[in-house]
């Protein structure tokens, strides 16, 4: 069996795997287009007085999170309930065991219960591809290292096109810890994909080179329709190591302050937010936030992505949609 830690390098092959949804690397356009499409139709589902689709009845979703998570666990345990799919999450956040072991462990035993799909957030890079050849089960990347977050990119896709009407042209400025960060890698990938652009904002030592245009200089942000804000990743940065000289100067030269925007820019941030630090409470309380938006996306994004797994395209969505 694998051992996680030898697959330590930044970016893992794509699967090829189209079973799975372990990367934004192994996605086409046509899938992104897929998935928003479907996740659109199930939007006006959630308007209803009864939201629930009787769509994935009798499957198995089981959500495994080796990491603390709000947004995301708490997103598909509801998109699964709400496609009347039985779920169940397992929370080992603290565990002390060796992570390799222990995770194929609980790849073997998860398997017995015959899941459909294996949801799973993990420290390890590679951690749901390794679950995705040890199960029968399609696994979800719900984050991996910081390496992935597939789920995380598809949803800020449909917030974009959601507040702009396209995504075609669209410039995004990401500001923050880009090193130590699965979702600015996976967002990256994803606006390339649908003709959108980013630039990578922050400190230099926090700026990974090859994944796209990088500045330190916050001004950088003016040209950007979307500014979106991430945190200080402490938990993955290596212990003593100084990636910014404080959090007070990082907030100086790099908190986005109601200042430092200009009218119609828009700001997102996947959460965790720190108030303060990385992000004015002025501006997260502000019409310029879409934090909220993302949230919901989230819902009906991680719906379009279990029942994609699950069925058979397209031509199903409608019916599917339509059974309601
Ligand atoms: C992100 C994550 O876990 O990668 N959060 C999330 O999924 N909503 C970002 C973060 O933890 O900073």
């Amino acid at each position: 069996m694998t051992d996680l830690r030898v697959v330590g390098g930044d970016l893992l092959p794509p699967s090829d795997d189209r079973r799975h949804l372990l990367s934004v690397a192994d996605l086409t356009r046509d899938d992104v287009e897929r998935l928003l499409a479907t996740a659109r139709s199930f939007a006006h589902s959630q308007e209803r007085d009864n939201k629930k689709l009787p769509t994935l009845r009798g499957r198995l979703i089981l959500n495994v999170f080796y990491e603390s998570s709000t947004r995301t666990s708490s997103s598909f345990e509801l998109a699964a309930k709400r496609l009347s799919a039985d779920t169940m999450t397992l929370k080992a956040v603290g565990s002390s065991v060796d992570k390799g072991e222990s995770l194929k462990d609980t790849a073997l035993t998860l398997s017995a219960y015959d899941p459909d799909v294996i949801v799973l957030r993990h420290p390890e890079i590679g951690a749901a591809q390794f679950v995705a050849r040890a199960t029968d089960a399609r696994v979800v990347n719900a984050g991996d290292g910081k390496h992935q977050h597939p789920t995380q990119a598809l949803l800020d896709l449909h917030t974009m096109r959601e507040a702009f009407g396209r995504l075609d042209g669209l410039q995004v400025a990401i500001v923050g810890d880009i090193t130590h960060s699965r979702v600015a890698r996976s967002l990256v990938q994803a606006l390339k994909l649908v003709g959108a652009s980013a630039i990578l904002v922050g400190p230099p030592a926090l700026l990974p080179v090859g994944l796209a245009p990088t500045t330190s200089d916050i001004a950088a942000i003016a040209d950007a329709d979307v500014v979106y804000v991430l945190r200080m990743q402490q938990e993955r940065m290596l212990a003593g190591a100084n990636f910014v000289p404080s959090l007070r100067e990082y907030t100086a030269r790099w908190g986005i302050t109601p200042e430092r925007l200009r009218d119609g820019q828009r700001v997102m941030h996947p959460g965790p937010m720190n108030r303060g630090v990385e992000i004015d409470a002025r501006v997260a309380d502000s019409d310029a936030s879409l934090v909220v938006d993302q949230v919901r996306s989230g819902l009906i994004v991680r719906m379009a992505v279990l029942y994609d797994l699950l069925t058979t395209g397209p031509v199903a969505v409608e019916s599917a949609v339509g059974v309601a």
